[in-house]
């Protein structure tokens, strides 16, 4: 069995980075599961397709659209992202992804909303990175500053907020901790914090 790690938590939360470092550090492959709902949601909207549709027609081009990471794209995102059937499809190529990682990786880090949940239940270990609403918003703001990018924080924090309302309220595979996930609160951690109380937990589970 693979190891799989699960990292689940709300927009902005810092699991992405949280993914990468942690994949770099023990040879595991890593998925970024909001890119491939960005990748439909905006395709849909771009070509004008019914989002199941978009979702079934999805190629890897498509993930690499320019504007996939904007807020536009984390809207578009999160609506799509209600619909069981979008989900549906998109299922097993993150279960396969996870439990057959590429070569020569050992295994696989996946983060999302669902993945302890819903896409890897056996997960090995399950993180759940949370931030206050402020710190999150206070974080993305900042990164669209650097990257040159206009933004108000005021306005960050109100989309933040109702992108993290849709996803827990949504009726299917909603944004909640699985009960065997370590919440990881990052509010008043530096990434490189973060990063290290990760790690001791992936210690810890992985001796236990
Ligand atoms: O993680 P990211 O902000 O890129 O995710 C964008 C959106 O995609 C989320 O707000 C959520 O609605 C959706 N998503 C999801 N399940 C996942 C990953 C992302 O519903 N596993």
């Amino acid at each position: 069995m693979p190891l799989i790690i699960a990292i689940d938590g709300p927009a902005a939360a810092g699991k992405g980075t949280l993914a990468r470092r942690i994949a770099a550090h023990l040879n595991l492959a890593y998925l970024d599961t909001g890119l491939i709902y960005r990748a439909v949601g905006m395709k849909a909207q771009r070509e004008g397709l019914e989002p199941v549709k978009a979702a079934q027609m999805l190629t890897p081009g498509d993930l690499k659209a320019p504007d996939l990471r904007s807020e536009a794209g984390g809207q578009a995102a999160s609506k799509v992202a209600s619909i069981p059937a979008v989900r549906a499809e998109l299922l097993e190529f993150q279960r396969r992804f996870a439990e057959h990682p590429p070569t020569p990786a050992v295994g696989a880090v996946l983060d999302g909303r669902d993945i302890g949940t819903v896409v890897c239940p056996n997960a090995g270990i399950k993180l759940f990175i949370t931030a206050s609403d402020e710190a999150r918003a206070g974080r993305r703001h900042k990164e669209l500053l650097e990257r040159g990018e206009s933004s108000i924080y005021a306005r960050v924090l109100e989309e933040m907020q109702a992108r993290d309302e849709r996803d827990r309220n949504r009726s299917v595979a909603p944004l909640v901790p699985a009960p065997d996930a370590v919440v990881l609160d990052t509010t008043l951690l530096t990434a490189d914090a973060a990063f290290e109380a990760a790690l001791r937990i992936i210690a810890d589970r992985t001796h236990a």
